[in-house]
């Protein structure tokens, strides 16, 4: 979420009975293993060059998909010439622009805002503030989450379809006098586009294309997987769609981060909280609520394929705190015949992790019979957020069925043990299969653990880990703290938000990529105030191996930086910029209407990003 909603969301959630788990916090830990306090400590930024240091040299070819070529699959490297390494020059520290910035020899253009054209035929908003039904088939508000799609029958680096989500609504460019509730879930959802690029470099948005649609809080969607007889064949409406992933098979999966529809509360919580499944490719197709990928406040996807075509769907909770989940899909993908994947995420094994002390992990099933998902559960809310001696209230939940674990899966991860988390945002899987997640912060955290190990936790951290073998389909997996986002030692700031950055320092990562190239870019979404602190919201590079961070570019005044998505070559970013506040991308005469948008970042002379 954006931290305006995480703010909205704060009463809701103080509400909420918590209690104890023994043996899950830091102090448990290490009261039964003293020497391990030492090599905690340890951990946090030197850790960056042990277990992990050997395996995560870049590799020449792959994504962080997988490295099969399949649709939706962009980035394989068709420009096997092209010098991949890393040479911007950084931008400086502190920096307040209303602009976006980029390092020298690079050019940051508006590609589409909130409230352009989208579907054939819309009207583009024009500093006149509109209302449904115009702003059903225009671009929606606040840009998030975003794919590129490559088209069959043209060159993936000249176009493509750009897959982006609408995490919430742009309030400035809509009119809310009359039928404010249908107006507002019009501008959230997903927008496909399809865009092409000029011989000069430059993309624009091809508004009279086919495959131009909105999905909307107004659109009608179905329901598949274990939990649909309880939730109902269809479903009115997705919002806070906050980030996605791609499927192996060509589809955008677009994540809910609320498990209630807020715009409109006359429909029932259980429709909302799902990955819903869209396929760009057929746009007269219906978008899918999978359950069985679970309800929770999702943040974004990542797969792992092996071999034999078996995958994981990695998923955090961006709840305060959330845990980490995976889905592996009963059948293989099959690559020969796309329609056989059609069902594929309605029948599988939902996992939540369990980030042992010691370094180790567990994948821990969520199956109604399982690991105390019974009748009569003891739910143990979110403890970590109680202070030490604080009793908080347990909770009893009934797991009868499959569908009661799904609707209701934050507390069966809770029941099964597993660990909770600052705020899971995205995940990436590294072309080496290392998995990398963004934890972007807590600040009520009360109770630590070895992979949250501040109180208070303001500023967030990045965990990365490998399944064992490398497989999707493992149950364990060793894990590590990548980085401790915060202050720089040097400024003498409490231990609790200082952090062990090696190079430009910043709070709060959010989006993180390991683009097809191995190389991994994290971006950022603090609070407003921190901006006197870290310089507005930006995004970095990270070197894996030295853990050096190089700030890439920085945005503009009020908003948050997202979206990280490619074009084939790399010689294309695309970036969201998402709620910006001041002058930026306004349109009205006077201002006040500064948008949302995806922005194009590539190099003047041609060159992949990075150089
Ligand atoms: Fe919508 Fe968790 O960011
Ligand atoms: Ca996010
Ligand atoms: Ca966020």
């Amino acid at each position: 979420m954006s931290y305006l909603t995480d703010k909205l969301r704060a009463p809701r959630r103080e509400a909420q009975g918590e209690i104890t788990v023994p043996g899950q916090m830091f102090d448990d830990i290490v009261a039964a293993n003293p020497g391990r306090r030492t090599l905690l400590r340890n951990s946090l930024g030197l850790s960056i060059l042990s277990v992990f240091g050997a395996t995560l040299t870049a590799c020449g070819s792959g994504s962080d998909d997988d490295d099969d070529s399949t649709p939706g699959d962009n980035g394989g490297g068709t420009n096997p010439g092209a010098d991949y390494s890393v040479n911007f020059t950084p931008l400086a520290d502190n920096l307040t622009p209303d602009t976006v910035l980029v390092p020298q020899g690079y050019v940051a253009e508006v590609l589409y805002s909130a409230g352009d054209k989208c579907a054939i035929g819309s009207l583009g908003y024009t500093g006149v503030p509109q209302a449904y039904p115009i702003t059903e088939d225009q671009a929606g508000g606040q840009h998030d989450g975003m794919h590129f799609y490559p088209l069959e029958g043209v060159d993936p680096n000249k176009g493509g379809l750009l897959v982006l989500n609408h995490e919430n609504v742009d309030k400035q460019t809509l009119d809310l006098g009359a039928d404010a509730v249908r107006t507002n879930l019009s501008n959230v959802g997903v927008s496909v586009i399809e865009i092409a690029r000029t011989d000069d470099g430059k993309w624009s948005v091809n508004t009279n294309s086919r495959y131009n649609k909105r999905y909307t809080g107004n659109t009608v969607y179905d329901v598949s997987g274990p939990a649909a007889a309880a939730v109902g064949a269809t479903v009115v409406g997705t919002l806070n769609n906050c980030a996605s992933g791609p499927t192996p098979w060509g589809t955008y999966l677009t994540c809910e981060e609320t498990t209630d529809n807020y715009w409109d509360n006359t429909q029932a919580e259980e429709g909302y909280g799902w990955v819903v499944e869209i396929d760009p490719y057929q746009p007269g197709s219906t978008a899918v609520k999978r359950t069985a990928m679970g309800r929770f406040d999702h943040e974004n996807t990542a797969y792992m394929l092996d071999k034999d075509n078996r995958v994981a769907f990695y998923m955090g909770d961006d709840g305060t705190p959330g845990c980490i989940y995976k889905f592996i899909p009963s059948k293989p993908y099959d690559p020969a015949n796309r329609a056989n994947n059609a069902s594929l995420l309605d029948e599988g094994t939902l996992y939540a992790a369990r980030f042992n002390d010691d370094g180790s992990g567990n994948w821990v099933e969520l199956t109604v019979g399982k690991n105390g998902l019974t009748a009569g559960a003891v739910d143990p809310g979110n403890y970590t957020q109680v202070a030490p001696g604080s009793l908080p209230t347990q909770t009893l939940i009934d797991f009868n069925s499959q569908a009661d674990v799904l609707i209701n899966t934050k507390a069966a991860a809770r029941v099964v043990g597993a660990t909770l988390m600052d705020r899971p945002e995205w995940i990436t899987v590294g072309v080496d299969k290392t998995l990398y997640c963004t934890l972007t912060n807590n600040g009520s955290r009360r109770r630590t653990s070895a992979a949250n190990p501040r109180t208070n936790n303001s500023h967030g951290h990045i965990v990365r880990w490998k399944e064992r073998g490398d497989s999707p389909l493992a149950t364990t997996f060793d894990w590590e703290l990548l980085l401790l986002a915060g202050y720089d030692e040097s400024e003498g700031e409490a231990a609790n938000v200082t952090g062990t950055i090696n190079g430009d320092t910043f709070s709060s990562p959010d989006g993180i990529r390991v683009d097809t190239k191995g190389r991994l870019w994290v971006q950022t979404d603090s609070g407003a105030t921190d901006a006197d602190e870290f310089g507005h919201n930006a995004m970095y590079y990270i070197d894996q191996e030295t853990g050096e961070s190089k700030r890439f570019l920085v945005g503009p005044v009020g908003c948050e930086i997202t979206g990280i998505a490619y074009n084939d070559d790399l010689t294309t970013f695309f970036i969201n910029i998402q709620h910006p506040n001041g002058a930026w991308n306004t349109v009205r005469a006077g201002g006040g209407d500064a948008r949302s948008a995806t922005v194009v970042v590539r190099r003047e002379d041609g060159k992949p990003v990075g150089a």
